[in-house]
C-alpha cells in the first residue's frame, strides 16, 4: 500500500483493475458530466487563509456527529453494490471504518445485508441509507432491521425520484453481475435487477420500485416507525434544508449524489454556504459530499460550515485496490493530509476551523 500517496493514486490504480462495466458505473456522472467536473473544480476556487505563529502543540481531528465521537470528520458515503469492487464488498469497507473510527454508511441496494455488515464490524459507527420503495412494508422492515442491528442514523436520500442518466451505463446495459445479490431483499422480493433489454438495468429497477411520489411527509412517516435520527441526503437549497428540519430531520447532507442525478446543478461546495446560512441558529448538523479528494477539500468544507464530509468514490477506489487495507489506506491519506492542512493553516484543532479561514478566489481577483 505504500506506493499510494494520494487519493488520485488509488483512483488510477482502481480504474486499471476494475472490469469495464463496474468502472464505468462507479466513475460516471449524469449526462455531460459538467457537474461531475465542477464538484472538484469548485474546491480549487476556494483559498485557505493561514494564520502564522499560533504555537502548534498538537493536532486534534476528533469531533462528534449526532452525539457520537468520530476520530475525524470524514465518513464513508453510501454507495451501492460494493462486492463489484472487491469480493468482500461492504464488509471490508465497514471493517476499515471500524479500525479508523469513522462513520460507515450502508446503501439500501448493497450486496451485503444489514445483518452481515453489523456482524462484520459490531463496534463501527454505522448509519443506514434508505430509499423508500412503493412497498412501504418492505421499506419499514429495512428500517427496523437497521435499528435492531445497531445502526445509529438513517440517511434518507431525497434526490432520487428516479435515477439520473449515466450514459456509460445505458451503453453497457448496466446490470448487477450474475453471482451477486441485492442482499437486503433476500426472502422479501427479488434480489436481482431484471434484464431490461434496453438501457441501464439499474434505472429500470429504480423506476419500477422506488416511490417517486415522495414528499417531506415521508419524514413524519419514518419518525412514526423509528427512533433513529434522520438525515436528509441530497439537499442543494436553503429552503429545502429548512423544510427537512421542520419535517423533523436531525441533520442535512448537502449532496448532488456524486453528480450522478441532474447535470448542471451546483458543485456541492458551492451549495453549502446557502444551506449553512439557511440553518443558522437551529440545532442541526450540516454535512457535505461530492468531489472531496484531498485534505484541503475537507478543510474548506469544514470552514464553510460542514460538521463532517462524506467520501463516496474514494472508498470504492480503496476497496478495489486492496479490500479493507485499501479503504484503510484511503482514510490514512485523508487523515494525514488533513493533519498537515490544520497545522499549516494555524488551526490545529478541527473546532478552530472557522468561516474566516477561507475566501472565494473572486475576492482576491478584485484587487
Ligand atoms: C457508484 C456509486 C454508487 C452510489 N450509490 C448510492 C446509493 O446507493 N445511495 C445513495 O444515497 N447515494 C449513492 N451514491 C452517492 C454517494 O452516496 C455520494 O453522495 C457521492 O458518491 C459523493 O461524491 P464522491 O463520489 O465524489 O465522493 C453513489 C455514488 C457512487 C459513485
Amino acid at each position: 500500500m505504500d506506493k499510494y500517496i494520494s487519493i488520485k493514486d488509488l483512483e488510477d490504480a482502481a480504474l486499471e483493475v476494475l472490469p469495464k462495466a463496474t468502472r464505468d458505473y462507479y466513475k460516471s456522472g449524469a449526462t455531460d458530466e459538467f457537474t461531475l467536473a465542477e464538484n472538484k473544480r469548485a474546491f480549487q476556487r476556494i483559498r485557505i487563509r493561514p494564520k502564522c505563529l499560533v504555537g502548534i502543540k498538537g493536532c486534534e481531528l476528533k469531533t462528534t456527529v449526532l452525539g457520537e465521537t468520530v476520530s475525524m470528520p470524514i465518513a464513508i458515503a453510501p454507495s451501492a453494490m460494493q462486492r463489484m469492487a472487491h469480493p468482500d464488498g461492504e464488509t471490508a469497507n465497514v471493517k476499515a471504518a471500524q479500525t479508523k473510527g469513522v462513520v460507515y454508511t450502508l446503501s439500501t441496494i448493497s450486496t451485503s445485508s444489514i445483518e452481515e455488515v453489523a456482524e462484520a464490524a459490531p463496534n463501527a459507527l454505522k448509519w443506514f441509507q434508505l430509499y423508500i420503495y412503493n412497498d412501504r412494508e418492505i421499506t419499514k422492515k429495512l428500517v427496523q432491521r437497521a435499528e435492531k442491528a445497531g445502526f445509529k442514523a438513517l440517511l434518507l436520500t431525497v434526490d432520487t425520484p428516479l435515477f439520473g442518466v449515466r450514459r456509460a451505463d445505458v451503453r453497457n446495459k448496466f446490470n448487477l453481475p450474475k453471482h451477486l445479490n441485492l442482499a437486503n431483499f433476500e426472502g422479501d422480493m427479488s434480489t436481482k435487477i431484471h434484464e431490461s433489454g434496453e438501457g441501464s438495468g439499474l434505472n429500470h429497477y429504480v423506476s419500477g420500485l422506488f416511490d417517486k411520489g415522495l414528499t417531506w411527509d415521508a419524514i413524519k412517516w419514518l419518525k412514526s416507525i423509528t427512533k433513529l435520527p434522520i438525515v436528509a441526503k441530497g439537499v442543494l437549497r436553503g429552503d429545502d434544508a429548512v423544510r427537512a428540519v421542520e419535517a423533523g430531520c436531525a441533520a442535512v447532507l448537502v449532496s448532488n449524489h456524486g453528480a450522478r442525478q441532474l447535470d448542471g446543478v451546483p458543485a456541492t461546495i458551492e451549495a453549502l454556504p446557502e444551506v449553512v446560512s439557511a440553518l443558522r441558529g437551529r440545532d442541526v448538523e450540516v454535512y457535505m459530499d461530492g468531489g472531496v479528494s484531498t485534505g484541503t477539500d475537507v478543510y474548506k468544507a469544514l470552514a464553510i460550515g460542514a460538521k463532517m464530509v462524506f467520501v463516496g468514490r474514494p472508498a470504492l477506489w480503496g476497496l478495489a485496490v486492496g479490500g479493507q487495507a485499501g479503504v484503510e489506506k484511503m482514510l490514512d491519506i485523508f487523515r494525514s493530509e488533513l493533519e498537515y492542512t490544520l497545522q499549516l493553516a494555524g488551526t490545529p484543532d478541527v473546532a478552530q476551523v472557522t468561516r474566516d479561514m477561507v475566501k472565494h478566489e473572486s475576492e482576491y481577483a478584485k484587487l
